[in-house]
Order: C-alpha cells, then structure tokens, then sequence
C-alpha cells in the first residue's frame, strides 16, 4: 500500500460542491490500484476572511509544507474583492511553492458536443502550459490621485529570463514526450518589452529542442485559430495571463468550463503541488448541487498521475471519457438535469 497525505482546501461557492466526488473516485481508484490517502482538510475561504480578517493562517503555507499534494476546489466569493481574497490564498500558494507550471489540458469528449461545429472529439486534444508566478501577475505599481481627474493605475509585468527559461523547457519537454510540437503565445507586435524578450527566450530554446517543432502566434490571433481551428494545437505555452485566458476559452471549445482540470505544479518536487478545477466558484449556481464535477474529477486524475500512479490517473481519464460517451447522465451546464452527486454516482460505475 502506497500512502499520500493530501491537504485539501474547498474554498469558496461550488468548490466545496466539486471536491468531495474528486476524494470519492480517488479513494474508489486507490483502493484498486493499492493507493491510499489521508486528508487534511482546511476551511481557508471567503467566510473565514469575513469570520478573522484573513483567508488562511499567517503559517499556512507551513501547514502545507509536508503534504503530498493539495486539492483546491475554488478562492472567491461576493463579499470579498477578488483581488483581496486570491491574493490572500491561492496566489500565494501557487508562488510559494514554485508552481510555475500551470498545466491545463482540454480534449473534446465524445458525448460532449461543442459548440464549434468544426471541433470534433478526438480532434482536439492540447495542453496550455501557462506561466503560473510572475508574468503580467504581480504586486508591482500603484494607484495615485484616487478620485481625481488625474487619476492613475500602474501595473508591472515582470518576465526573469530564469523564470520564463523554465516553463518553456517544461512545454518543450511536454511536445517531445507527446510526440507534438510548441505554439508560442506572444504579442510583441504591441507589448514592446516583455514580449520580445519572451519570444527571443523562446527561440532559444527551441534552438536547444531542434527534435520539437514550434511556432508562434500573437494572442490575438491565437485566440481566433483556437475557434476556427482548434485541432491545430498540441502544447501551447503562454504568460500568466495569456494563458489564463486561452485555457477558459480552450474549456469552451471543449463543450464546458466544468469540465476543465489544472495541475499547479512545481516539477523539481521541492515543495508541494497543487490540483484544482480551472473554474471559480460560479456564485450564480453555487448551493444548487448541480456544479459539473468532472474539472476537479480530472485535476484529481492529474494528482494520482503526479504522485507516480499513471494507470490509476488513466483509468479515471477513460471513465470520465467512458460515461460521457455512454451515457446521457449530465450535470446542467452539460445540458443534462443530473446533479452533482447523480453525476458522481454514474462515473464511480465507469471506474
Ligand atoms: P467561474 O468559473 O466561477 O464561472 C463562470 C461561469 O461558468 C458561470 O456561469 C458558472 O456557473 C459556470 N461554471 C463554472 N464552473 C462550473 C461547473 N463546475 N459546473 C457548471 N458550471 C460552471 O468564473 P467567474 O464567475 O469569473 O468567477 C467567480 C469567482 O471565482 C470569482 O471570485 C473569481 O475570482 C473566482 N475564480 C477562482 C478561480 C480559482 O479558484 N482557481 C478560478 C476562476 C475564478
Ligand atoms: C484561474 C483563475 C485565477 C487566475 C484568478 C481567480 C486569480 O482565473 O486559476 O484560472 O487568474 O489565475
Ligand atoms: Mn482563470
């Protein structure tokens, strides 16, 4: 029996919805696969900001530190300033720990129609690799003049040749072991700085990966080909924020942000990763039950593939693929009229 100790953090609105089906296919998959999990489960969230002033502990990272892993469901509810309550919990997490890579991967499912005609399943299977800690994030600027005529906002966009070097060595070892190539998300046409640098970074090491083929695209572009031709892609690496936007765009393509998974990861293993949906805590339904749980389903996947339990990891890949193709079971955004736990119920008989 291998043991993992994973810390879990619902968070906020449907993240404590979309958690407990991604523990119960886990201890499902694990008991077969001779894998099995203690839970530390942490109530870091938009109440407890509201309750004591602030999301988690001031040695919260620390209560981390000697997980496995860490399951995260959703950061952010009405109430609190997004900026307040991601700053407060799920950026630092992601800093902390050097989860620079951020791996989003989308298939069209069969079963799952999208709503590009063009998009078949089978078609499209890529990953974005988005630049998870710095980038366009950052705490560097300010606000002057508050409410007068004058007033103004900076923000800086910091890129550390180190920093970029590395999540771009991770997509191009990603296209190598996928047997794909790299599309580069740039915009240096505009962004006079930091972009150039990025795609001189880029074409650097594509000079260093002469087996992978790559190319590059401005963000804008990109984002156009990813609805006229999304089969195009296979490992697509981008900034925090071109990233960020390209995978919720990506999720669409593919039918439904519900169904969209995120590995946070820090590949040297020095510290913690963390798993979670690429969805927020959608307040418009959240309470109802009927939040899709296959985004934080997958992320699970993507945590067992992690913790060294690739068959584990794939096995729960193919009954996600297996009760969407086989059954007509779907949580609302889907289309269907299943909750939460219906649809959880009719995965955990695929497994
Ligand atoms: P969102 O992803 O929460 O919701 C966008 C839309 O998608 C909503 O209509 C929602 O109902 C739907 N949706 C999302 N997940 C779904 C699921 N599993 N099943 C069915 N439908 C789903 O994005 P938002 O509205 O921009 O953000 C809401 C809050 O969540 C904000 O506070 C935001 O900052 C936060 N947020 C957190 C994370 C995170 O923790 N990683 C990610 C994105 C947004
Ligand atoms: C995500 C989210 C976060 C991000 C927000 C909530 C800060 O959109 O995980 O994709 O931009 O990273
Ligand atoms: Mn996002």
């Amino acid at each position: 029996m291998v043991h993992h100790h994973i810390a879990l953090i619902p968070g906020d609105g449907i993240g404590a919805e979309v958690l407990p089906p991604a523990q119960q296919v886990l201890r499902h998959v694990g008991r077969r696969y001779g894998v099995d999990f203690t839970w530390t489960s942490y109530d870091w969230s938009c109440e407890r900001y509201l309750r004591e002033g602030a999301m988690m502990p001031e040695d919260g990272l620390d209560q981390l530190r000697d997980k496995d892993a860490i399951l995260l469901g959703a950061v952010g509810y009405p109430g609190v300033p997004d900026h307040v309550s991601l700053w407060g919990l799920l950026i630092p997490i992601r800093r902390g720990f050097r989860q620079y890579v951020n791996l989003r991967p989308i298939r069209v499912f069969d079963g799952v129609p999208s709503p590009l005609s063009g998009a078949r399943p089978g078609e499209v299977d890529l990953v974005v690799v988005r630049e998870n800690v710095e980038g366009e994030y950052g705490e560097i600027g300010g606000r002057l003049n508050r409410g007068t005529p004058e007033e103004l906002a900076v923000q800086e966009a910091v890129f550390t040749r180190a920093g970029v070097t590395r999540v771009l060595e991770y997509a191009f070892g990603l296209a190598r072991q996928r047997g794909g190539g790299v599309t580069s998300a740039t915009k240096s046409n505009g962004i006079v700085h930091t972009m150039p640098f990025w795609d001189e970074l880029v074409a650097e090491c594509g000079a260093r990966h002469p087996d992978v083929g790559w190319d590059q695209e401005h963000i804008d572009a990109l984002a156009a080909k990813f609805v006229l031709e999304p089969g195009r892609f296979d490992v697509v690496v981008a900034s925090n924020l071109f990233g960020d936007i390209l995978s919720d765009l990506a999720a669409a393509v593919a039918g439904s942000i519900g169904i969209a998974p995120a590995a946070n990861l820090n590949p040297e293993r020095a510290h913690p990763s963390m798993f979670e949906p690429v969805h927020g805590s959608a307040p418009d339904i959240a309470g109802r039950g009927t939040a899709n749980p296959l985004g934080a389903i997958w992320s699970a996947a993507m945590m067992l593939d992690h913790l060294g339990h690739p068959r584990a990891a794939a096995e729960v890949v193919g009954a996600i693929a297996a009760v969407l193709a086989g059954t007509d079971v779907r949580t609302p955004d889907l289309g269907g009229s299943a909750t939460t736990v219906e649809f959880t119920e009719a995965l955990l008989r695929h497994l």
